[in-house]
């Protein structure tokens, strides 16, 4: 069976990132990464995936005037490795149209909150300052928002009493690795099976 080509989208750790290929590896995904897109040069997940040897586009995006040039690069790099999906694993930074247009439909995200709670930067913190006694994990296709395209799967936790951020960030991490990769199998498995791309 053909696999289905993505390209993962990082800004920090890559611990997503890393969970996705490692089940990539485990053969347990009808998928391959070819390519991490990374907006950051300083970023630890650009030695992860030299690890996996997955090859890379590492950007700085204030070499550029605007969104439309890096994006319009970062496309032309997608369509030279011929990928067909965008996973975004902690890519903090907002799709712009010009991706958009050219992946319709073929963009997911993770966000550790219960969306639309907490959209953006440091949910888990906004989610302790407001006090809140459950919260969880996000998978959503990516639209022109913040973190507010159509929702596809959610797990929650309850929060313990008097948990600390490293504690609760730690459980939703584990709750990441093991939910993205499953979701993403299922996303990616049905649209083939829609398509009848793999129908002999
Ligand atoms: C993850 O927790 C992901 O949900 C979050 O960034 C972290 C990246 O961690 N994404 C967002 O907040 C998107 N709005 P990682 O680099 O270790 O995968």
């Amino acid at each position: 069976m053909t696999k289905t080509k993505i390209a993962v989208f990082a800004s920090g750790t890559g611990s997503n990132f890393e969970s996705i290929a490692n089940e990539i590896k485990a053969g347990t995904m009808d998928c391959e990464i070819s390519m991490l897109v990374c907006d950051n040069p300083e970023a630890k997940v650009i030695a992860k995936a030299t690890t996996f040897e997955i090859p890379t586009f590492v950007f700085n995006p204030k070499g550029y005037t605007n969104k439309e040039l890096y994006e319009t690069e970062i496309v032309e790099v997608l369509e030279q490795a011929e990928v067909e999906w965008i996973v975004l694993a902690g890519y903090m930074r907002l799709i712009g149209p010009t991706l958009l247009t050219e992946y319709n439909g073929r963009i997911l995200n993770i966000h550790p909150s219960l969306l639309p709670a907490f959209p953006g930067k440091d949910a888990i913190g906004q989610a302790l300052d407001a006090g809140v006694k459950v919260s969880g994990v996000t998978i959503h296709y990516v639209d022109e928002g913040m973190d507010t395209g159509e929702i596809i799967a959610q797990e929650s936790l309850v929060l313990e009493d008097g948990e600390d951020r490293e504690s609760l960030q730690e459980r939703i991490q584990q709750m990441e690795h093991r939910l993205y990769p499953i979701v993403l199998q299922e996303v990616v498995q049905s649209f083939v099976n829609k398509e009848g791309k793999d129908i002999q």
